[in-house]
Protein backbone atom coordinates (compact mmCIF):
# COMPACT_ATOMS: atom_id res chain seq x y z
CA UNK A 1 0.00 0.00 0.00
CA UNK A 2 2.78 1.93 0.64
CA UNK A 3 2.83 3.18 -3.31
CA UNK A 4 -0.60 4.68 -3.24
CA UNK A 5 -0.03 8.27 -2.47
CA UNK A 6 3.02 10.16 -3.63
CA UNK A 7 2.36 10.33 -7.81
CA UNK A 8 5.24 9.53 -9.10
CA UNK A 9 4.19 10.07 -13.05
CA UNK A 10 1.69 11.49 -14.96
CA UNK A 11 0.64 8.76 -17.69
CA UNK A 12 -2.93 10.36 -19.57
CA UNK A 13 -4.97 13.58 -18.62
CA UNK A 14 -7.81 14.49 -19.88
CA UNK A 15 -9.74 11.66 -21.56
CA UNK A 16 -13.36 13.65 -21.86
CA UNK A 17 -11.65 16.83 -20.75
CA UNK A 18 -13.98 19.64 -21.97
CA UNK A 19 -17.25 17.61 -22.43
CA UNK A 20 -18.36 15.62 -19.53
CA UNK A 21 -15.18 15.31 -17.12
CA UNK A 22 -11.82 14.67 -16.67
CA UNK A 23 -9.79 11.17 -16.29
CA UNK A 24 -6.19 11.42 -14.87
CA UNK A 25 -3.81 8.03 -14.16
CA UNK A 26 -0.93 8.07 -12.29
CA UNK A 27 1.94 5.84 -12.56
CA UNK A 28 2.96 4.61 -9.29
CA UNK A 29 5.91 2.37 -9.77
CA UNK A 30 6.13 -0.54 -12.87
CA UNK A 31 2.51 -2.35 -12.07
CA UNK A 32 0.36 0.29 -10.39
CA UNK A 33 -1.31 3.71 -11.34
CA UNK A 34 -3.97 5.76 -9.41
CA UNK A 35 -6.93 6.93 -11.11
CA UNK A 36 -8.69 9.91 -10.68
CA UNK A 37 -11.60 11.43 -12.37
CA UNK A 38 -14.68 13.94 -12.45
CA UNK A 39 -17.04 14.55 -14.26
CA UNK A 40 -18.63 18.15 -14.66
CA UNK A 41 -21.04 19.11 -12.12
CA UNK A 42 -24.34 19.46 -14.54
CA UNK A 43 -23.27 15.86 -15.99
CA UNK A 44 -23.25 13.86 -12.74
CA UNK A 45 -25.43 10.74 -11.94
CA UNK A 46 -26.05 9.98 -15.99
CA UNK A 47 -23.75 6.79 -16.24
CA UNK A 48 -20.62 9.09 -17.42
CA UNK A 49 -18.52 8.43 -13.97
CA UNK A 50 -18.81 4.59 -14.67
CA UNK A 51 -18.16 5.28 -18.09
CA UNK A 52 -14.99 7.08 -17.21
CA UNK A 53 -13.97 3.94 -14.68
CA UNK A 54 -14.18 1.70 -17.38
CA UNK A 55 -12.18 3.63 -19.48
CA UNK A 56 -9.33 3.94 -16.55
CA UNK A 57 -9.70 0.43 -16.94
CA UNK A 58 -8.81 -0.30 -20.62
CA UNK A 59 -5.99 1.85 -20.40
CA UNK A 60 -4.26 0.59 -17.48
CA UNK A 61 -4.66 -2.75 -18.98
CA UNK A 62 -3.36 -1.66 -22.95
CA UNK A 63 -0.24 -0.19 -20.69
CA UNK A 64 0.14 -3.52 -19.01
CA UNK A 65 -0.43 -2.26 -15.25
CA UNK A 66 -1.67 -5.03 -12.85
CA UNK A 67 -3.65 -2.92 -10.16
CA UNK A 68 -5.67 0.45 -10.57
CA UNK A 69 -6.58 2.64 -6.96
CA UNK A 70 -9.05 5.78 -6.72
CA UNK A 71 -9.26 7.85 -3.67
CA UNK A 72 -12.66 9.32 -2.38
CA UNK A 73 -13.44 11.19 0.84
CA UNK A 74 -15.28 8.99 3.46
CA UNK A 75 -18.42 11.16 2.79
CA UNK A 76 -18.64 10.88 -0.91
CA UNK A 77 -21.50 8.14 -1.09
CA UNK A 78 -21.86 9.40 -5.14
CA UNK A 79 -18.04 8.72 -5.35
CA UNK A 80 -18.21 5.50 -3.42
CA UNK A 81 -21.58 4.41 -5.20
CA UNK A 82 -19.73 4.52 -8.70
CA UNK A 83 -16.49 2.70 -7.68
CA UNK A 84 -18.38 0.31 -6.05
CA UNK A 85 -20.41 -0.02 -9.06
CA UNK A 86 -17.81 -0.48 -11.19
CA UNK A 87 -16.33 -3.88 -9.56
CA UNK A 88 -13.81 -1.54 -6.92
CA UNK A 89 -12.94 -2.73 -3.78
CA UNK A 90 -12.47 -1.41 -0.54
CA UNK A 91 -8.50 -1.64 0.41
CA UNK A 92 -7.46 0.76 2.98
CA UNK A 93 -8.21 4.36 4.45
CA UNK A 94 -6.16 7.69 4.49
CA UNK A 95 -7.09 9.83 6.49
CA UNK A 96 -10.62 11.07 5.83
CA UNK A 97 -10.01 9.24 2.27
CA UNK A 98 -11.24 5.35 1.41
CA UNK A 99 -8.91 3.70 -1.17
CA UNK A 100 -10.54 1.81 -3.66
CA UNK A 101 -8.17 -1.18 -5.53
CA UNK A 102 -8.93 -2.71 -8.99
CA UNK A 103 -6.82 -6.06 -9.73
CA UNK A 104 -6.87 -5.94 -13.57
C1 LIG B 1 -17.83 10.51 -8.49
C2 LIG B 1 -18.17 10.82 -9.94
C3 LIG B 1 -16.91 10.65 -10.82
C4 LIG B 1 -19.24 9.75 -10.38
O1 LIG B 1 -19.62 10.04 -11.71
P1 LIG B 1 -21.17 10.11 -12.12
O2 LIG B 1 -21.23 10.27 -13.59
O3 LIG B 1 -21.84 11.15 -11.29
O4 LIG B 1 -21.69 8.66 -11.68
P2 LIG B 1 -22.62 7.69 -12.49
O5 LIG B 1 -23.79 8.44 -13.05
O6 LIG B 1 -21.78 6.90 -13.46
O7 LIG B 1 -23.16 6.75 -11.35
C5 LIG B 1 -22.48 5.58 -11.01
C6 LIG B 1 -23.01 5.02 -9.71
O8 LIG B 1 -22.66 5.91 -8.66
C7 LIG B 1 -23.67 5.85 -7.68
N1 LIG B 1 -24.27 7.18 -7.54
C8 LIG B 1 -24.51 8.09 -8.50
N2 LIG B 1 -25.08 9.18 -7.97
C9 LIG B 1 -25.20 8.94 -6.64
C10 LIG B 1 -25.69 9.69 -5.53
N3 LIG B 1 -26.19 10.92 -5.68
N4 LIG B 1 -25.61 9.14 -4.30
C11 LIG B 1 -25.10 7.90 -4.13
N5 LIG B 1 -24.61 7.15 -5.13
C12 LIG B 1 -24.67 7.66 -6.36
C13 LIG B 1 -24.69 4.84 -8.14
O9 LIG B 1 -24.32 3.57 -7.68
C14 LIG B 1 -24.53 4.92 -9.63
O10 LIG B 1 -24.99 3.81 -10.30
P3 LIG B 1 -26.57 3.71 -10.70
O11 LIG B 1 -26.95 5.00 -11.35
O12 LIG B 1 -26.64 2.55 -11.63
O13 LIG B 1 -27.27 3.49 -9.41
C15 LIG B 1 -18.77 12.22 -10.13
O14 LIG B 1 -19.97 12.34 -9.40
C16 LIG B 1 -17.81 13.34 -9.73
O15 LIG B 1 -17.04 13.81 -10.54
N6 LIG B 1 -17.85 13.80 -8.46
C17 LIG B 1 -16.95 14.83 -7.98
C18 LIG B 1 -15.50 14.38 -8.01
C19 LIG B 1 -15.29 13.08 -7.26
O16 LIG B 1 -15.89 12.86 -6.22
N7 LIG B 1 -14.45 12.20 -7.81
C20 LIG B 1 -14.21 10.90 -7.22
C21 LIG B 1 -12.96 10.88 -6.42
S1 LIG B 1 -11.55 10.67 -7.50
Amino acid sequence: MEGVFPKTELFIEGGLRGEKGTLQLFKLGKTDAEVTSEINSRERGKGFGTSLLKAAEEKARELGLRRIYAKTHKDNSRGKGSLLKAGWKFCATQDELLVFEKIL
